[in-house]
């Protein structure tokens, strides 16, 4: 099937399925973007579009996603609730955990949403491998996705969810199709930058890691502009709570890791660990340990691919 014969397909099984006010969590990815406008398609006014700042997003996201999802023509509500995610993760380490905290918060967070405009359904653009790491079949689970395996047994609305079989590539294509300017963009994971500060979850740790972020996506794609590297599938910077030893001028220093990752893949589901010229590299490096002076001192990259390694370090 063609990608507008699907989305024809999932905006006419939505416009069964949803009979009173829906309620979505969009947060300017592709698959929630895919899924609220094909939302908005099947049943208009009665979406209710929730954008929620987590705190884990990414440097300048939250008013670049209002404005995208503003001018989709979705009826738009954004959510500061930062200070309630950095509370309940406050001392939570372990990746599931934290999955779990953050799939419970936002639930949390949607079940006042709801409360205020009275929604019975909640639509989310949880995509098939979500599901499958998840343990939806008969293998180990990987990773809870907080969408999926971190939902609380007692959510109060029917859940909804246009694009469970479906994978990136066909979900990239009906973006295109409906001239979502997010469609070129990387992938992000729902638990934002949570899964890619490892150890403590500060707002100060937090902030580094989205400066680091900013710093790989801004070189990269510069570097991808002018001929010297091809742009990765995905690509982004961890913060590591692996403090080694530095010196800056006649000082020692003792700071945090960050480490680069990019990779090529199609679909998430496996990925090999792209090779990114060194002076490339090494700009990233000078600039993470200068914007970052006292908190990092070690850039590393990280060579491995999917399977062993996930694309995430958590
Ligand atoms: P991993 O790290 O499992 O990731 O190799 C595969 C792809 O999925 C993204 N990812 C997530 N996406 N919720 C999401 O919507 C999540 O909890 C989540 N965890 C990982 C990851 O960025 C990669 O593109």
């Amino acid at each position: 099937m063609d990608a507008q014969m699907l989305i024809d397909e999932g905006v006419s099984i939505l416009k069964e399925k949803i009979d009173d006010v829906a309620i979505i969590a969009c947060s300017g990815g592709i698959d929630s973007t895919v899924a609220a406008v094909m939302a908005n398609n099947a049943v208009g006014e009665m979406l209710h579009c929730v954008y929620v700042d987590t705190g884990f997003m990414r440097k300048g996201e939250t008013e670049e996603v209002r404005e995208m999802l503003t001018e989709l023509g979705l009826n738009l509500k954004v959510v500061d609730a930062s200070d309630r995610f950095f509370k309940h993760l406050e001392g939570v380490t372990e990746p599931e955990a934290k999955r779990k905290v953050i799939g419970e918060q936002f639930i949390r967070v949607f079940e006042e949403e709801q409360a205020a405009c009275g929604a019975k359904y909640l639509v989310q653009g949880t995509i098939a491998p979500d599901w499958i790491e998840s343990g939806g079949g008969e293998r180990d689970v990987i990773k809870s996705h907080h969408n999926v395996g971190g939902l609380p047994d007692d959510v109060d609305l029917t859940i909804v969810e246009p694009l469970r079989d479906f994978y990136k590539d066909e979900v990239r294509n009906m973006a295109e199709l409906m001239e979502i300017p997010s469609s070129n963009r990387q992938p992000f994971p729902g638990p934002g930058l949570a899964v890619r500060v490892l150890g403590d979850l500060t707002r100060e740790r937090t902030e580094a890691c989205r400066e680091a972020c900013a710093i790989v996506e801004e070189e990269f794609e510069t570097a991808a502009a002018a001929g010297e590297m091809e742009i990765p599938w995905q690509y982004f910077a961890a913060l590591l709570p692996v403090s080694s030893v530095g010196v800056h001028g006649d000082a020692r220093v003792y700071g945090e890791t960050i480490v680069v990752r990019a990779v090529r893949s199609i679909d998430g589901m496996s990925a090999r660990y792209s090779e990114i010229p060194h002076s490339i590299l090494q700009k990233i490096s000078t600039r993470i340990t200068n914007t970052l002076k006292g908190h990092v001192n070690r850039v590393v990259y990280d060579i491995t691919h999917k399977p062993p390694g996930t694309i995430e370090w958590e």
